[in-house]
């Protein structure tokens, strides 16, 4: 059943969705993983190269995301039947979105379980009075307790839930405009903070120096998947925000500021968390634990830890929060606008549904089925399967959809259409195509060849 475009809802205000769509990119992938991915290649020039890749992969995808959404005013599944027919193949795409939120979800969900931990933790204190030698074995202890992840899973579901239930104006776009300035504003502290230590300068080298020895491919191939995690794209997210535009917003102008507000906040993490780890004598290529261990090793040495820390971990579990909410608006708009549903029952659906595909990545570290054991059978637990498919399988097979379909089957006189409505960009539509058509498409072929170890 389709709704009625007279009946969608939309967004409140401009500003409500740029701060919604940079609310669902802005997320763990800016301030957990890009800085501990940044580190592990070296630094410097693997910043230099995702920034390209922002600008000449994920930008394109972002402006085609969001027009096919606003296009339609439909969610994926439905975007691509109304532009390519009923029984086309590429409204796969739009299956294969769906499916992705569903998987995506389930363990983001644990990440930010872990942040709401954290949060806990340094809110009562408990953080400044451990003293490094025992905030050290914290992250072991959680990632270990079957009890404790399943707890802070569902507490964070129940929110990300609470605010998709209230809709598009009243819930989503609500809580994106509270919830994004006060991450700004925590993030600017903490910043402020940074500034005044003694690593800043080493950290400043770090990320923006010119280290050529630091360069490999599989970095650069990274960079390029990060920057498809980082910026939502891949999976219906862009689509699903875009469907709730009028036809004359700027889509174009849109994407351009939520990709440079995400990087900004990308590298405003990096340059937040980097003098902190090395004014305390941390390693920068510390992995996943980065965020996780050698963070709060390093803030319970620094004196006002419990006031940092808990800004710290707040500003983690808000990113985290606003991202969530858009994996949960992409399952729930299906249910909506496919299967004709009201709202409350789809969100709950949906919610209890992803909470439950979670429960094996909650317990990865605590059981053995969903942990060691999996791991001595495919190398790798639950969890770390499904980021690894998610991040490199999942998400960049959806923007090459996307990307080949705006280019290659859209139809050439609405996609022109619809990219100069609302649009000052004019002169950028030749470039836009041109993108889409041949280097987007090389450049994720390359993430799969590599992937499969091929080159
Ligand atoms: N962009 C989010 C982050 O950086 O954490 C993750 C994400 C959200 C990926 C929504 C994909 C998506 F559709």
């Amino acid at each position: 059943m389709e709704v009625p475009v007279s009946k969608r809802s939309h967004w409140g205000s401009r500003i409500g969705f740029i701060l919604a769509a940079a609310g669902s990119a802005v997320g763990l992938g800016n301030i957990w993983k890009f800085p501990y991915v940044t580190g592990e290649n070296g630094g410097g020039i693997f910043v230099l190269i995702y920034l390209a890749c922002v600008l000449l992969v994920g930008l394109p995808v972002m402006i085609a995301e969001i027009l096919i959404g606003r296009s339609t005013q439909n969610s994926p599944v439905g975007a691509f039947k109304t532009l390519a027919g009923d029984r086309s193949p590429w409204v796969g795409i739009g299956w294969l979105g769906v499916f992705t939120s569903f998987v995506l979800l389930s363990y983001y969900s644990v990440v930010a379980g872990w942040s709401l931990h954290y949060t806990w933790l340094s809110i009562s204190g408990q953080l400044a009075g451990l003293g490094p030698e025992k905030v050290a074995p914290v992250f072991g202890q959680l990632y270990g307790s079957a009890g404790t992840n399943l707890l802070w899973h569902l507490v964070f579901m129940g929110l990300t839930v609470a605010v998709v239930y209230g809709g598009v104006a009243k819930g989503v776009e609500r809580w994106s405009r509270i919830l994004m300035p006060a991450l700004l504003i925590m993030m600017l502290v903490l910043l402020g903070k940074s500034l005044t230590l003694d690593g800043f300068g080493k950290a400043f080298h770090f990320l923006f120096g010119f280290h050529q020895d630091k360069f490999t491919a599989a970095g650069a191939l990274e960079a390029l998947g990060h920057s498809f995690f980082s910026l939502s794209l891949g999976m219906g997210a862009m689509i699903t925000y875009g469907s709730y535009l009028r036809r004359q917003d700027n889509v174009v102008g849109a994407s351009v500021t939520i990709s440079a507000l995400d990087t900004c906040i990308a590298l405003g993490a990096s340059l937040m968390l980097f003098p902190i780890i090395f004014s305390y004598g941390m390693e920068p290529a510390a992995g996943p634990g980065l965020v996780f261990i050698s963070v709060p090793i390093a803030l319970s040495q620094m004196p006002g830890t419990t006031f940092l820390a808990t800004i710290f971990f707040a500003l983690l579990v808000f990113a985290a929060l606003t991202s969530a909410i858009s994996m949960l608006e992409v399952a729930t708009s299906y249910l909506i606008d496919r299967r004709g549903w009201q709202r409350r029952w789809a969100v709950v659906t949906a919610g209890l549904t992803i909470a439950a595909v979670g429960l094996p990545s909650a317990l990865s570290g605590g059981t053995r089925l969903f942990g060691a054991g999996m791991e001595e059978l495919v190398g790798k637990n639950w969890f770390d399967s499904l980021d690894y498919l998610v991040s490199n399988w999942m998400l960049p097979l959806g923007g090459l959809g996307i990307a080949l379909f705006t280019a290659w089957r859209m139809d050439r006189r609405l996609r022109q259409e619809e990219f100069l409505s609302g649009s000052r960009l004019r002169s950028f539509y030749q470039g836009w195509v041109f993108l889409l058509k041949f280097p987007v498409p090389v450049a994720i072929l390359l993430v799969f060849l590599h992937a499969v170890g091929l080159i």
